[in-house]
């Protein structure tokens, strides 16, 4: 491997090359980083129209302790269905309730994970046609395990109207499968909405799960593409994600049918979360709205202008002053400066719709006359020809089932034209996670790399699955690219077998902003069945500044290259970090064993 280090041959990588694309599928959000415990809070799920399902909350009793329905009661107009309780049995006589009471349970999202020690906020609204005495509690899958548990007792005149009620709960157990009890054992009327519980500690104070939040600020991304995806479009425009509804108070948040996945989604992971996500994670947002195209069906372009209106507002909500209309919501939701909000995106995957080519043009103007610094980005590909219509930057989305379709990806950018918009990678991945799998998708990233020129941006979709954590550390040898210097790195062989083909090298030199070193990190994946001997030669570069004594090799391997990681074995295939083993002297030439189906990054 030649890597020629010199000033000439480096190139600039984008400062944002990779970052991360956060969409709601596979409950990513709700349910998964969105730290609510409770599904379907607002009882909402069930649709506007009652009596209504009220999945997955259950009933704690029998049919003569307690009648259960939905009403449309509710104090909040967007969202106006309540649970109703009518408690036929009392705290004595003939007809007593059992002693634990009656009521209703909600076992979150498969089980609620309750951890001793840990601290949970409990937010519920409550009215009732007299007194009440509910207990609250966190119980075990069964009830009878009590992890803790409060009481909320009111006077009749106290609780005649909608009252929101606050306690909070110290676990005493730990129970991965634990569950929400509203219980009672007075007889009477009780009616309950958007109940909600949250852990205290949040990843900032802001709702989000700290240890999903954590793994991905340790990817380092350098923007975060949010909500979606088709999640963004819908597979009918009423079921898109549409911001306005998804911000201000969570209770008078409608929610809505994610139809595209096929689930409930409360929305309490809204528009100005995902900003603060992304201020959080010290990243940059891309946002991507809806441009009036779903999967089924859109809007024409003449009738385009309220979709245009609403992108609009949505920009003032996050950078307008906050005086303005829309930035003084956001200043009321606790964030009065604005969110640096520089690129987004016109629809998802719109570019063969009918109305795609209207519409966009609409957005464009309108969008670059208000904010010309906004990059907008276009769902057509620019990578095989040129685009037909203006953008910054054209997304491209590459999915593939067999990971030598995506090691074969490398070259893809190496022939696009290099004079009109930059690539957005925001969507790539082969479809089933395995050790081979990562191995295509890093010679995919490395072909970006080599590519810096004409790609921008990528990202990994989707971000989170509900099993199987996939390629996260593949991903973390990447971790120092964006904005790293990359050089040309040159595979040679005298040999007469196509090993070389299996073999995809990158060589990038960055410098850390905190010890103010350099650093020179070579990655090689090797595709292929046979171990090879590889002598790195790097000239250009001053040696004998290069500490190779401190030299290390990390390698993400395997014996199976379908093996990869679950939550029964997190660690089966996880990165390797050695001493390299052959350091040299100074200025001595490089030996290393690249071991079959391998990606190595030496350091
Ligand atoms: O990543 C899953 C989906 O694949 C995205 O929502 C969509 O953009 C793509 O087709």
């Amino acid at each position: 491997l030649l890597v020629d280090a010199s000033e000439a041959s480096g190139r600039p990588i984008s400062d944002t090359l990779f970052g991360i694309f956060f969409e709601e599928i596979n409950h990513a959000g709700a349910g998964g980083l969105w730290a609510e415990l409770v599904s379907n809070r607002g009882f909402e799920a069930g649709g506007p129209n009652v009596p209504s399902n009220i999945d997955p909350w259950s009933i704690i009793g029998t049919e003569s302790s307690l009648i259960v329905s939905t009403d449309r009661s509710s104090f909040f107009d967007r969202n106006k269905v309540a649970l109703r309780m009518e408690v036929l049995c009392d705290s004595q006589g003939a007809n007593s309730c059992p002693d634990d009471g009656v009521g209703i349970y909600n076992p979150g999202f498969w089980g609620m994970n309750i951890e001793k020690g840990k601290n949970y906020s409990v937010v519920l609204y409550v009215r009732s046609s007299g007194s009440i005495n509910v207990s609250v509690s966190l119980t075990g899958s069964d009830g009878l395990q009590k992890l803790a548990a409060a009481s909320i007792i009111a006077s009749g005149s106290e609780v005649s109207n909608w009252t929101k009620f606050k306690v909070m709960l110290d676990a005493q157990g730990t129970n991965p499968n634990s569950r929400l009890q509203l219980t009672t054992t007075r007889k009477g009327f009780i009616w309950f909405d958007q109940v909600s519980v949250m852990p205290l500690d949040t990843y900032k104070g802001h709702g989000f799960r700290k240890d999903l939040a954590e793994i991905l600020e340790d990817l380092k991304p350098q923007f975060m593409r949010f909500p979606g995806g088709t999640f963004v479009e819908g597979e009918w425009l009423r079921n898109a994600f549409r911001w306005k509804e998804t911000i201000g108070p969570w209770e008078e948040r409608p929610g809505h049918f994610a139809d595209v996945w096929m689930y409930w989604t409360d929305d309490g992971l809204g528009y100005f979360e995902f900003l603060q996500l992304a201020e959080d994670l010290g990243t940059l947002p891309i946002w991507v709205f809806n441009n009036g195209i779903s999967r089924n069906d859109e809007v024409d372009t003449s009738s385009v202008l309220p979709f245009v209106q609403e992108a609009l507002d949505g920009l003032e909500f996050a950078r307008g002053n906050p005086n303005s209309t829309w930035g003084s919501l956001r200043a009321a939701m606790g964030h009065p400066e604005p969110f640096d909000l520089r690129y987004v995106a016109i629809g998802n995957e719109d570019c063969e719709k009918k109305n795609y080519r209207g519409n966009y043009l609409k957005f464009y103007s309108a969008i670059k006359c208000t904010y010309p610094d906004i990059k907008i980005i276009s769902n057509c590909d620019g990578s095989s020809q040129k685009l037909d219509h203006p953008a910054d930057l054209f997304d491209f989305h590459f999915y593939a089932d067999d990971a030598k379709n995506m090691f074969s990806m490398a070259h893809h950018f190496d022939h696009t034209s290099r004079s009109g918009p930059k690539a957005f990678v925001s969507e790539y991945a082969v479809t089933t996670g395995s050790l081979l799998a990562a191995l295509g998708e890093a010679g995919f990233l490395i072909g970006l790399e080599k590519n810096c020129d004409v790609v921008e941006m990528a990202s990994y979709a989707p971000l989170f699955a509900n099993d199987n954590g996939r390629n996260y550390w593949m991903q973390s040898l990447f971790n120092e690219s964006s904005g790293a210097t990359v050089f040309n790195a040159t595979l040679q062989t005298n040999s007469s077998t196509n090993q070389v083909e299996q073999l995809l090298a990158s060589a990038i030199s960055w410098k850390n902003s905190e010890n103010e070193n350099s650093y020179l990190r070579i990655k090689i994946v090797n595709f292929g069945t046979d171990a090879v001997n590889l002598k790195i030669v790097v000239d250009g570069l001053e040696l004998n500044s290069i500490n190779l004594s401190e030299s290390t090799k990390t390698v993400l391997t395997s014996n199976n290259p379908m093996d990869g990681n679950s939550f029964n074995d997190p660690k089966k295939v996880i990165p390797n970090r050695i001493p390299l083993e052959k350091a040299g002297k100074d200025g001595e030439d490089v030996e290393v064993a690249i071991l079959p189906y391998s990606l190595t990054s030496i350091d």
